[in-house]
């Protein structure tokens, strides 16, 4: 199958050399790494195409140009993946559609109904601890996400250990 071609830590090597901005940041590569993680937590849950989840996870912030508000990242970070298609990693066009949708809409839209671009939402918001902000059930886009963000609520864990404890969900 032509996804288990690509090389993930390749690929984030070379996104993140095209990054404008300090890794310092929140949005910086641990985040990435955060998203790849949960991605693939949710996609054990609910069949999510892995090989998309893992691609969002490396291309969604790549174009931030900061960590303030910006509004068009999700945008440009569609079309660097559109731009390195073929070069740096292939990808057949179903699946490409479907990168590309969850890379651009990832801040703006809530869900889709597609298990895959919904999966790649979720696993962005399950990360938003790192911000201080608690994963809100009722905003997740998947039953996998809903699921963690009540359970992550109900036994009250903190902003902090957040990204520790889902490290340590077993499902
Ligand atoms: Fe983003
Ligand atoms: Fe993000």
């Amino acid at each position: 199958m032509i996804e288990d071609t690509i090389d993930f830590a390749k690929l984030q090597e070379a996104v993140y050399e095209q990054r404008s901005f300090d890794d310092a940041s929140v949005h910086g590569v641990s985040h990435w790494k955060q998203v790849e993680y949960n991605a693939l937590l949710l996609a054990k849950m609910n069949g999510a195409d892995v090989t998309v989840v893992r691609l969002f996870a490396i291309f969604h912030d790549s174009r931030r140009v900061d960590d303030g508000y910006d509004e068009e990242h999700g945008h440009r970070g569609a079309e660097l993946a559109k731009e390195w298609r073929g070069k740096y990693y292939e990808l057949d066009d179903e699946r490409f559609e479907m990168l590309y949708h969850a890379c651009k809409e990832h801040t703006t839209t809530r869900s889709t109904g597609n298990v895959t671009i919904d999966t790649c939402f979720d696993a962005d918001r399950l990360d938003l601890p790192r911000v201080l902000i608690l994963p809100d059930p009722d905003r997740l886009a998947t039953n996998a996400g809903k699921k963690i963000a009540t359970l992550g609520r109900k036994l009250g864990i903190r902003c902090e250990e957040y990204r520790e404890w889902i490290r340590n969900l077993v499902f």
